[in-house]
């Protein structure tokens, strides 16, 4: 997928533009918008405020994503479209905010309109396809077609849109680039860039959840559907699925209010066994419109049974692979504890897209389910690892309960979920280490973990006793009683382990650890993080016996770390 950034700011003033700059401003917007909106998202605009220390809470990102998202649309166009032409056209139904184009089996254009109502101006001028020998199913949505109305150019470089790729860059193209860097801490941060989602690709996926909300709206006018996970946590990739959260909040009786006295109406409503019940039958029902009215909504699964019910489709027009859940909200508050320590140190971000980027490159996590580690437990114990330095370079997750207001206390299904959104109230502890030293302890650390006793748990900064058998035991932070990396298998825990040495060892290599470019016109070779990239150097360092073990000292840590521990747990 390749888009094309061609922001509003790029273009002549015709096309007004109204920021939204902070409380007062959101605010007005959304009572502009629709007072129904309004208050529905209310209680996310009102988080939105607590924007400190300059750094935006989830809450807030999300209030912005789904409002812009709501003015926008999404328009399939010709390859050869001519952009002046396009916009002129388009902008005869209101101001246009922001627009970018991108490819994905075909060009599409997302255009943000300043106002609601251009949308439904834009509607009013739409078509019904006519197609001869099928028939069409008369949904109407925000997904459209500029059809042949001779804005079409005869040769390609008139058509003015610069088309940038979307998904991540091949990673052969990744360690060259890292290759030229001039430090491992470069080559980190780099990585970082090049890997981490556009705000193209971001507005793309508030689209597509608005698009959702328009079919799931049919049944549940008040509902919403957020993204979660990846999409906003900050440690999304290019190209990483989207979750989405079918939010009901706004009509189950989870926040309504009881009257005192008098007299006062409720509604009557179908009763099922179960939450659990209901939500497979919402969720079965929303599927099945997806399937048969979505327009480029194909290959949708129903997958009911699972622990989290889901529904499985692929999104044709953005590329995405999409899984929508609904009464999903430990899910959503873990995303929120996630971004939280994305934001509190930018070396968190760089690291957890490093280490996912060498996962990957290696097969230990994989985009087929199965005894893999994934993408969120191995962020887990990045954080964990994160915790475990001297000083830490982030609290504990109970350091981050004990901070919160009243205002945070939040108890989903007897779980309890609170901690601090103030990001003020977070005092943090002065680490200086380099990225570089983080990553090769990060590999140390691992390569001598005590996986076969200790569980790891970022609710405490500390490895527990594990209370259950299995190779690999990640404590969830919220629903304490649930292992994140059940799923794991001791093969694939052992290759990890093997991973994380041969990379320590790599690492402190001086052929490997210093940049070793190359001469005038030829490439650099591989060298530093690009290195621990490459399977095949990995694999080498096998062959040629050269694994190191782990030092006596790291294993007498950490026996006198269990027995410190097992005393610990019997006293309490
Ligand atoms: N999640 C969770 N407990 C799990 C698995 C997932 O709470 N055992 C939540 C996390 O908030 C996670 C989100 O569900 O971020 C989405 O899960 P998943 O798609 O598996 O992970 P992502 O973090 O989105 O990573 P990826 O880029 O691999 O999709
Ligand atoms: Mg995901």
């Amino acid at each position: 997928m390749r888009i094309s950034v061609s922001f509003g700011a790029a273009m002549a003033s015709p096309f007004a533009v109204c920021r939204l700059k902070g409380r007062g401003s959101l605010v007005k917007c959304l009572q502009k918008v629709d007072p129904f909106l309004h208050r529905n998202i209310g209680t996310d605009v009102v988080a939105a405020q607590e924007e400190r220390h300059g750094c935006k809470s989830l809450y807030a990102v999300q209030a912005e994503g789904q409002e812009q998202a709501e003015r926008s649309v999404l328009i399939s166009c010709h390859s050869r479209t001519n952009e002046k032409k396009f916009l002129k056209y388009i902008s005869r139904h209101g101001d246009i905010k922001k627009y970018f184009f991108y490819e994905s089996y075909g060009l599409y254009a997302v255009v943000e309109f300043a106002n609601r109502e251009s949308v439904a101006s834009l509607f009013e001028g739409a078509a019904i396809p006519s197609v001869s020998h099928e028939s069409t199913v008369p949904f109407k949505s925000r997904l459209l077609s500029l059809r042949n109305i001779g804005l079409a150019d005869s040769t390609n470089q008139q058509s003015g849109q610069q088309c940038q790729p979307q998904t991540p860059i091949p990673i052969n193209e990744l360690i060259q680039r890292l290759s030229k860097e001039e430090s491992i801490d470069q080559q980190i941060t780099s990585l970082r860039d090049v890997y981490q989602l556009t705000e193209e690709n971001s507005r793309l996926r508030f689209l597509v959840c608005s698009l959702l909300k328009d079919i799931a709206a049919a049944y549940f006018p008040e509902c919403t559907i957020k993204p979660f996970g990846s999409s906003v946590n900050g440690f999304g990739k290019l190209g990483c699925d989207l979750d989405m959260f079918l939010d009901l909040d706004g009509i189950s009786g989870r926040n309504a209010t009881m009257p005192k006295s008098g007299l006062s109406l409720e509604y009557q409503m179908k009763r099922a066994n179960s939450e659990r019940a209901v939500t497979q039958s919402i969720l079965s029902v929303i599927g099945e419109c997806v399937d048969q009215f979505g327009p480029g909504c194909v290959g949708v699964q129903k997958i009911l049974n699972a622990r989290c019910p889901l529904v499985r489709f692929a999104h044709q027009p953005s590329g995405f692979q999409c899984d929508l859940t609904a009464n999903n909200r430990v899910a959503m508050k873990s995303t929120e504890l996630l971004y939280l320590y994305g934001e509190l140190d930018p070396r968190v971000r760089c690291l957890v897209f490093t280490v996912r980027c060498w996962a990957r490159a290696h097969g230990i996590t994989s985009s087929i389910p199965g005894a893999w580690i994934t993408n969120f437990s191995l962020t887990v114990m990045l954080l964990f690892f994160l915790q475990r330095r001297s000083p830490p370079i982030i609290p504990t997750l109970d350091h981050l309960r004990d901070l919160a207001g009243p205002a945070d206390k939040s108890v989903i299904e007897g779980n309890d979920c609170t901690f601090v959104s103030d990001f003020s109230k977070i005092q943090l502890q002065s680490n200086t280490e380099t990225l570089e030293q983080l990553l090769c302890e990060f590999f140390e650390f691992y390569a001598t973990f005590a996986f076969s006793r200790m569980s790891i748990n970022i609710r405490k900064g500390k490895e527990q006793n594990k209370p259950e058998v299995a190779p690999l035991h990640i404590q969830n932070p919220f629903e304490t009683s649930l292992n994140v990396s059940k799923n794991v298998n001791a093969t694939q825990l052992d290759r990890f382990v093997a991973l994380c040495q041969e990379s320590s060892w790599l690492l402190q290599q001086s052929e490997t650890n210093a940049p070793r470019g190359g001469s005038k016109g030829k490439a650099s070779k591989p060298w530093g993080l690009a290195t621990l990239l490459l399977p095949s150097q990995i694999a080498g360092i096998k062959s040629r016996k050269k694994r190191r073990r782990e030092p006596a000292s790291e294993r007498i840590k950490s026996l006198l770390e269990s027995l410190k521990n097992t005393s610990q747990q019997k006293k309490s």
